[in-house]
């Protein structure tokens, strides 16, 4: 794949040391909602590099990913590394390239579909909720998790400073950040809510090092070295010993196919 038409593989090693993990509290909360267990399929669309189907799968459920992003599919392999064969080779059949607007799997072969932190890159948010409708089994679960608006967000006030230094005009939350924006598109997308919320993350880094990397991953090393400090003040009130603990915020839904 070109690299670049394909971002997110540039930045995956990074995104999966400082930020594939933080949304557990939301995983659990879809799990325990879905009623995941042994045997539950399980897709996760935007799955990166595959944490939560990790954590999906040390629930006893049957995982699988999909990604556009090769090198994030490459870091999921060594989360989920997949069954062995009876030639003692390894399949990665449950990871497979491709995107929200055409899933590739049949209609009806999972049980709950989640994307978390994914939806936004679909081309049309609606479309792609009927994609997934279509891949999961009538009566089944879809779960979707993204960002809260950035008043509910710690990250919110680094992010304002890297943009006050940058001279970037700040960005408008998407709709789908805001309360009752998941339940809205679930609607029209015939997807029945049956619980939704929002979920604190908190989110800690070691070091300054590792919030410099955190929060400036993919920028130049030009780039880093002139933001760096204008990070490290502003994270300043959330610093806690030689680290530092910011509290995020994740709005959820969670819904039911339609059985006829
Ligand atoms: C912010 S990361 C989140 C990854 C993972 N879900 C997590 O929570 O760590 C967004 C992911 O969405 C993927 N993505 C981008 N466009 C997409 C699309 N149209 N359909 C599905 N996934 C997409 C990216 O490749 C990336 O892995």
């Amino acid at each position: 794949m070109d690299e670049e038409l394909d971002p997110w593989s540039e930045v995956a090693d990074a995104w999966s040391r400082y930020w594939a993990g933080f949304p557990e509290p939301v995983w659990s909360q879809i799990a325990a909602t879905a009623g995941v267990g042994p045997g539950t399929r399980v897709l996760d669309i935007g799955c990166g590099s595959g944490q939560a189907l990790r954590w999906f799968a040390e629930r006893g459920a049957s995982v699988a990913g999909v990604d556009p992003a090769i090198g994030m599919l490459q870091l999921a392999a060594a989360q989920v590394p997949g069954m062995l064969g009876p030639l003692g080779e390894r399949s990665t059949d449950h990871l497979r390239p491709g995107d929200w607007e055409d899933l590739p799997w049949p209609a009806a072969h999972f049980d709950l579909t989640i994307g978390i932190n994914s939806l936004q890159f679909a081309e049309d948010q609606l479309d792609a909720l009927r994609e997934a409708v279509r891949v999961t089994a009538p009566g089944g679960h879809i779960a979707v998790a993204n960002w809260a608006e950035e008043s509910q967000n710690d990250l919110a006030v680094l992010e304002s400073a890297v943009q006050r230094a940058m001279d970037d005009e700040p960005t408008p939350d998407d709709p789908l950040r805001h309360a009752g924006g998941l339940d809205q598109l679930f609607a029209g997308a015939g997807i029945a809510v049956v619980d939704s919320g929002i979920v604190d993350l908190p989110w800690f880094l070691d070091n300054e090092d590792a919030l410099t990397a955190a929060i400036l991953f993919g920028e130049d090393d030009e780039t880093v070295a002139i933001l760096r400090p204008v990070v490290l003040e502003a994270a300043e009130p959330f610093r806690v010993g030689d680290g530092y603990r910011l509290v995020n915020r994740f709005r959820y839904a969670v819904g039911r196919t339609p059985t006829d």
